[in-house]
């Protein structure tokens, strides 16, 4: 299904509540992206956070600091569908970026054709070795946070590995308040970026507002309690270190 067409609602069984529900239970934490993917590439689902452009706290990161690639590479982790890869390529980076998802990775090649990113089906939770300390630049967006703990912690060290010294890590995330169980994300709370007002918050132009996140149980992961709001500034250098 191409970016912009509709679906009329989710096939029996591709509710994202329903397949995290299913991988949760069947131990498996990472276990309903592919088969959402999958789903979506039939026209039978929707990529919840699919926005169809880079999302806006990293764009207006990268104008603020007038970031410039100069041909130094990159890493996206979790890229999904490619937005944010194809726009830090745009800013003079040579981008690999990588997903768990044959299918994301799949619909992102055919999204972006000819494109000069290096679009890679890869785990987080077990990186090419080639990996360690490799890029000058690594963005994560809402992918850790997407994560039960475990394995979430096995992966912040996993991305904290990967940026080379001195690079910087780029994270975006949505934050919960205190004493609420991880659950679901309602995208969106955020306010507009100040160096870019003219820019509407991406949740304007999505046409799903909440995505699931699974919580430390199959109840929230179904239940969806949501009031998170924006982490705020991408942070610029590794949370873990190597
Ligand atoms: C919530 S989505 C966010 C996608 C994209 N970063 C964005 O901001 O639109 C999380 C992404 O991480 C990917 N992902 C989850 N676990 C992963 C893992 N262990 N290794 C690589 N990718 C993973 C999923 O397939 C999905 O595309």
């Amino acid at each position: 299904m191409s970016a912009g067409e509709e679906p009329s609602a989710p096939a029996p069984g591709a509710e994202p509540g329903r397949l995290v529900a299913r991988a949760l239970s069947a131990g498996d934490p990472t276990g309903w992206f592919e088969p959402l993917y999958a789903a979506a590439e039939e026209g039978a689902a929707v990529v919840p956070w699919d926005r169809g452009a880079p999302h806006w706290l990293l764009t207006a990161w990268a104008e603020r600091k007038a970031l410039n690639g100069d041909g130094r590479r990159a890493l996206v982790v979790g890229c999904g569908l490619g937005a944010d890869a194809e726009y830090i390529a745009g800013r003079g980076f040579a981008v690999l970026a990588f997903d768990i998802s044959a299918s994301a990775i799949r619909a992102a090649r055919r999204r972006f054709p000819g494109s000069a990113v290096d679009y890679q089906v890869a785990d987080l939770l077990a990186p090419p070795a080639g990996w360690r300390e490799a890029f000058d630049l690594v963005v994560e967006s809402q992918t850790v946070q997407a994560l039960p703990d475990p394995p979430r912690r096995d992966a912040i060290g996993s991305i904290g590995r990967m940026v080379a010294p001195g690079g910087t890590l780029v994270v975006i995330a949505l934050a919960r308040a205190d004493g609420e169980e991880a659950g679901p994300g309602r995208r969106g709370r955020s306010p507009a970026p100040r160096s870019s007002p003219s820019q509407p918050p991406a949740w304007r132009r999505s046409r799903s507002r909440r995505w699931p996140t699974p919580g430390r149980s199959r109840r929230a992961a179904a239940g969806w309690p949501s009031s998170a709001a924006p982490a705020g500034e991408p942070r610029s250098r590794p949370p873990v270190s190597a």
